[in-house]
Formats: structure tokens, sequence, C-alpha cells
């Protein structure tokens, strides 16, 4: 398929990281290991033919660890609803 199927891709994490959040775990998901997938096949092995599309960190959120926490936009600042 073309390009507008990587959304799919997306969809389908978040559907992975919410469906965590329902077993009481936490995620992270980390595009960057795309760059280092030589490294990383060298240990997976994977079979001919995937790519590399990200890493995602999986575990319980450690609550002692202080991070900045990053809020989210409302709803109406990033989806226009078109009622005819
Ligand atoms: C598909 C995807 C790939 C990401 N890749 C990276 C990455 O490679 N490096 C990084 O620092 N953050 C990356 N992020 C952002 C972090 O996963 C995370 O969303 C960010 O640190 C903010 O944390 P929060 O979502 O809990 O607020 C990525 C997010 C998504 C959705």
């Amino acid at each position: 398929m073309g390009l507008p199927q990587w959304a799919d891709v997306g969809m389908y994490l978040q559907t992975v990281m919410l469906l965590l959040r329902a077993e009481g775990l936490h995620s992270c998901p980390q595009m960057a290991w795309s760059v280092h997938r030589r490294t990383v096949a060298e240990v997976l092995s994977p079979p001919d033919g995937l790519i590399l599309f990200c890493g995602m960190s999986i575990g319980f959120e450690d609550v002692t660890v202080g991070y900045a926490r990053t809020g989210r936009a409302p709803l109406d600042e990033t989806v226009t609803f078109v009622e005819d």
C-alpha cells in the first residue's frame, strides 16, 4: 500500500499502548531505534523483508523518578468537527 497507510502503523501502536494501560503498564514508543536497525538486527536476527519501524519500551512507571510531564492540547485545538 502507499504512504498514507503508515497511519495504520501509528493506530496499531496506539491501540497496543492503550491496551498496555488497561493492564497497568506504561510504554514509550521510540522511533530512534530505526536509525540503529543494523545493530538491532545483529541482536534479533529478524526474518528477511522486515523493516524496523520503531521500538517500544514497556514497563511499570517508577514514581520515584522525576521527569517533566507534558500536557495534552484540548480536543477543540486539534480537531475540527464539520456539521452539515
Ligand atoms: C511513534 C512514536 C515514536 C517516537 N519516537 C521517539 C524517539 O525516538 N525519541 C524520543 O525521545 N521520543 C520519541 N517519541 C516520543 C515519546 O515516546 C513520548 O511520547 C514523549 O517522550 C512524551 O512522553 P508522553 O507521551 O508520556 O508525554 C515517539 C513518539 C511516538 C508516538
